[in-house]
């Protein structure tokens, strides 16, 4: 990134009132961090370590690929298809879920559910089209039994690759939909309610927290507030377009 443009990003984020930035762990995975990173033989840690490396050097179709062997987490055992993601790779919107469900794992698409029809109808309210400048992805990719919560470690296992999706599609907002996704992108274990109506942010990328459509689903009150989540989030992204312009 040259200086002025640099500069430009800190004035927008300052706008948003984003400043000091932070970075989040996942940047800074050039060549630097690939020799910090040297497997030193015989390491579990290294060997984990080398693995988030080369999985942060793939390109779209080599990530899928590897996303369609994982092994590196249970979730592998009981899964009938991995969910990689959906919608346009060069997206200004990135909507984050929890994990697939039983549809999902079916089928292979995230939020294809009940879930996912709300989810649908909640892009609508703000215009927006799943597929189209939106895109949709998972903390983790394989379907958790009985749509348990994932565990840190099937989290942990599959981090480097919504990382390395963020990496490739740059999004210029990410929305997490729940707890989950909330906990795994700003490492926190604050209370959603209490993350909800100011900005975050994952990587230097701002991040909104909201209500799952699951949740929704069961909590029709909460609604309201969504519907305020998205606002907010629509607000941000015009003040985001309005100056890059
Ligand atoms: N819930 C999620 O969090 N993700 C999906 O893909 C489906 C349901």
């Amino acid at each position: 990134m040259t200086v002025a443009r640099r500069t430009r990003r800190k004035d927008i984020f300052k706008e948003l009132g984003l400043t000091p930035l932070w970075r989040a762990r996942t940047e800074g995975h050039g060549e630097k961090a690939e020799a910090a990173v040297e497997p030193v033989p015989g390491s579990h840690v290294g060997a984990r370590e080398d693995r988030r490396t080369r999985i942060l050097r793939m390109g779209w179709d080599e990530l899928k690929a590897s996303v369609e062997g994982c092994v590196a987490c249970p979730l592998f055992q009981s899964r009938t298809r991995t969910v990689f993601g959906i919608g346009d790779r060069n997206a200004d919107w990135l909507y984050v879920g929890e994990g697939p469900g039983a549809q999902e794992d079916a089928t292979g698409e995230p939020f294809v559910g009940q879930a996912g029809k709300l989810l649908d109808n909640m892009l609508a309210a703000i215009d927006l089209k799943r597929g189209q400048n939106v895109y949709i992805a998972n903390i983790v990719k394989c379907r958790p039994p009985e749509n348990r919560t994932p565990t840190s470690h099937e989290a942990h296992q599959c981090e480097p690759y919504l990382a390395r999706q963020i990496e490739l599609m740059k999004p210029k907002l990410i929305i997490a939909l729940g707890k989950v996704a909330a906990e795994n992108l700003l490492h926190t274990d604050a209370s959603l309610g209490s993350l909800r109506g100011r900005l975050h942010q994952h990587s230097g990328i701002p991040v909104i927290v909201t209500y799952h459509p699951a949740y929704l689903l069961r909590t029709l009150p909460a609604k309201a507030k969504a519907w305020e989540d998205l606002c907010f989030a629509r607000h941000t992204m015009q003040t985001l377009l309005h100056s890059e312009n």
